[in-house]
């Protein structure tokens, strides 16, 4: 399982990169906002952080306006894969695009049925929002394992990015149940190291070493 970092936090990335776990990077207009540098400096500059796929948003809506914008960003960097949102038009700019050899990661997946489309279209990643879904009180995991089951079935090369990660459980039914690839939010990268019983068992080694050691040195 590929994990990318959600962030356009260049902090966070440098941090995250150094733990060696980090494949990639998630962009999106919110993220991208936060940093108050426009999207291509923004993305240029983490592209430069790390060799791996580094998703960047377009916020155009027709799909003649997504191709264009996508046609940019991609000229940036050539790990750039474009983010466009799972709407008609969407669709239509990723058939396009993915002919013209442009990875797209199509955006603001709901249901396994929009993740078809994706697949058909040619899309390089498909994003399921697991987080947003479970907000409504609905089992957002359902949809990742639905995903995997249909793409698997068809042969799709289209990878499945768990995306609107909450939680280290999210992280660990997402790979149970095959996602390709977990973004994950910085926040949560650090969950994954932590358990109460590894701080305690290692406070236990440690003591018992220094009442031993330094014991016999005194
Ligand atoms: C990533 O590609 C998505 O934009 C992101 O995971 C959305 O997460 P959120 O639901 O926490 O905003």
């Amino acid at each position: 399982m590929k994990f990318f970092l959600d962030s356009a936090n260049l902090d966070e990335l440098k941090k995250a990169i150094a733990w060696g776990v980090i494949d990639g990077v998630t962009t999106n207009p919110s993220l991208i906002a936060k940093e108050g540098v426009p999207v291509e400096d923004q993305v240029r500059r983490i592209c430069e952080l790390i060799d791996g796929d580094v998703s960047a948003e377009v916020v155009s809506i027709t799909a003649r306006e997504m191709v264009a914008e996508g046609r940019q960003l991609a000229r940036i960097h050539k790990n750039v894969v474009v983010k466009i949102p799972l709407i008609e038009e969407g669709i239509k700019a990723v058939s396009i695009l993915s002919k013209d050899g442009i990875r797209t990661n199509v955006t603001l997946c709901f249901s396994a049925a929009q993740a078809l489309m994706a697949a058909k279209a040619g899309a390089y990643i498909v994003s399921p929002f697991i987080g947003r879904i479970d907000d409504l009180g609905w089992p957002g995991m359902d949809l990742i394992k639905d995903i995997v089951t249909i793409y698997s079935n068809y042969g799709f090369k289209t990878q499945v990015l768990a995306a609107s990660i909450r939680g280290a459980l999210h992280v660990v039914e997402a790979a149970k149940a095959g996602s390709h690839i977990a973004t994950l939010p910085y926040k949560v990268l650090q969950q994954l190291f932590q358990h109460p019983l590894t701080e305690k068992g290692l406070e236990q080694f440690l003591a018992d070493h220094r009442k031993a050691f330094e014991l016999i040195e005194v």
